[in-house]
């Protein structure tokens, strides 16, 4: 019997790993897991309580529910950054790894993250690893925020979101456990000059040449 299909997609922030493996997981029916939630819900929890998120996260970790991911106030810039610092923590990533590996055994899946190719599936059948510039990803995570396309201060707004997307992806990729890497053997796309139909169009290429 052939092991379920897994897929990993990894990438920067905002480069359209969400985008992309959501989509995928409908054409290809698989689950899907956003695997950065778990942190994001984790990151929320420390705020809540009053905790400072670069302290210990273990116990807020440990206590994610499924009604914790699907709060409607996890993708927000405090959270944003809140993840990243509980995603640091080696104890936080050992109690995520398990939800995320069980969520895919049984059916297979497709999940987006930073460490789906390195740690989670170093054995994934297919690992895409979604890029795009600083400035692309900027814009696209403004767009994805604001409800004002003609704010007189746009410009200044897209280099502050490029400021943080930066600060969040040096803290992601220096870290010493699980960082932002591309596994060697995973497929690069670069999306600049790519809508999202057509990321899709190839990474469903690429997934069928892996699957033949
Ligand atoms: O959507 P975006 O790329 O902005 O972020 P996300 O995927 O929701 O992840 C939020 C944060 O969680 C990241 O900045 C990472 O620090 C952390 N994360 C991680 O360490 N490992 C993962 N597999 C997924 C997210
Ligand atoms: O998950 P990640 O943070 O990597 O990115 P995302 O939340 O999927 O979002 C990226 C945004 O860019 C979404 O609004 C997409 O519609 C848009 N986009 C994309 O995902 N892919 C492209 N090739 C172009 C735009």
């Amino acid at each position: 019997m052939t092991a379920p299909l897994i897929i990993a997609v990894d990438g920067p922030a905002a480069a359209g790993k969400g985008t992309l493996a959501q989509r995928l997981a409908r054409a290809l029916d698989l689950p899907y897991l956003d695997t950065g939630l778990l942190y994001r819900a984790t990151g929320r929890r420390m705020l809540d309580a009053g905790l400072d998120p670069a302290t210990t996260a273990d116990d807020q970790a440990r206590r994610v529910t499924l009604d914790d991911l699907s709060r409607t106030d996890l993708r927000v810039p405090e959270v944003d950054r809140a993840a990243s610092l509980v995603a640091s923590q080696p104890s936080v990533r050992r109690i995520l790894v398990d939800i995320q590996r069980a969520f895919a055994t049984r059916h297979g899946a497709v999940l987006d993250g930073r460490d789906i190719g390195t740690v989670i599936f170093p054995d994934a059948r297919v690992k895409l690893f979604v890029t795009a510039s600083l400035a692309a990803r900027a814009r696209r995570r403004w767009e994805q925020m604001t409800a004002d396309p003609d704010a007189p201060d746009r410009e200044a707004q897209i280099a502050r979101v490029a400021h943080e997307l930066e600060a969040r992806d040096a803290a992601d990729s220096s870290r010493a456990v699980a960082p932002l890497r591309a596994a060697p053997d995973a497929i690069h796309i670069e999306t600049d000059d790519l809508s999202a139909d057509e990321v899709l169009a190839e990474a469903l290429r690429i997934v069928a040449r892996m699957t033949r």
